[in-house]
């Protein structure tokens, strides 16, 4: 097996990453803070207008959290268009992931080069139309493959369970070429799809809505832990 993936799963069945995009916005720090002990990850959605039709953060946020957070690791994906217009700005702030969408560039292996040359390991991010071969010839250069499992742009919407059979394919696709990359999934995650999804293959669960919606973060997180173990 080529590529980060067992050293980043640090022997775990499977990682989890709260998305902030449904937190309070007032208080980002603090959110972080209650999931804390159960997240693995930070995800950080970044959201252009353009390539989706919503907005949220900046690079700033990225260098706050990181600050705040010295040990977080930050896990950054770029919903904006073209992504070589971006990819400099957010590198510079050392995320330790940082995802592209395939179809937000005509230049992905370009993009995911100039990421690599940064020192950042590169994820490369598909939409629920986009199928799994648009990315095959560029797979070897990821760290991370992270399938949307809802159209890209909001929270708290239902997960495409169509998404399931991408997820077979891609833990196929690694195994016949040997390859390390993780699978992350993203977008209407909670406890009663978790277990399946880690059953089925995947490696880090995304969570906005079920974690920070909710009273509890901790809680929410820690429910949705316990049925991915079960799954
Ligand atoms: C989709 C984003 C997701 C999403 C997750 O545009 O990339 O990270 O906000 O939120 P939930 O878990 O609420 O679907
Ligand atoms: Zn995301």
């Amino acid at each position: 097996m080529t590529g980060t993936s067992g050293d980043l799963k640090g022997g775990k069945k499977f990682l989890l990453a709260p998305s902030i995009l449904d937190a309070d916005q007032l208080s980002l720090g603090e959110e972080i803070r209650k999931v804390k002990n159960e997240l693995d990850w930070v995800h950080i959605d970044v959201m252009d207008g353009h390539f989706v039709p919503n907005l949220s953060y900046g690079p700033g946020l990225i260098s706050s959290i990181r600050s705040g957070f010295p040990d977080m690791f930050i896990d950054v994906h770029l919903m904006v268009e073209p992504s070589e217009r971006f990819v400099g700005m957010f590198a510079e702030e050392r995320p330790d992931i940082l995802t592209v969408q395939a179809e937000a560039t005509n230049h992905i292996h370009r993009v995911l080069q100039s990421i690599k040359d940064a020192g950042i390991r590169p994820g490369i991010a598909i939409n629920p139309g986009t199928p799994v071969s648009v990315a095959e010839t560029v797979l070897h250069m990821a760290d991370l493959v992270l399938i949307l499992t809802v159209n890209p742009g909001f929270g708290a919407q239902k997960f495409l369970p169509e998404a399931a059979a991408k997820l077979k394919e891609l833990v196929r696709f690694r195994a016949v070429h040997s390859l390390g990359f993780l699978i992350e999934v993203d977008g209407g995650i909670r406890a009663d799809n978790a277990g399946f999804l880690v059953s089925t293959g995947c490696d880090v669960l995304v969570a906005g809505s079920a974690i920070f919606r909710g009273g509890d973060p901790a809680l929410a997180a820690a429910e949705i832990r316990k049925s991915a173990l079960g799954g």
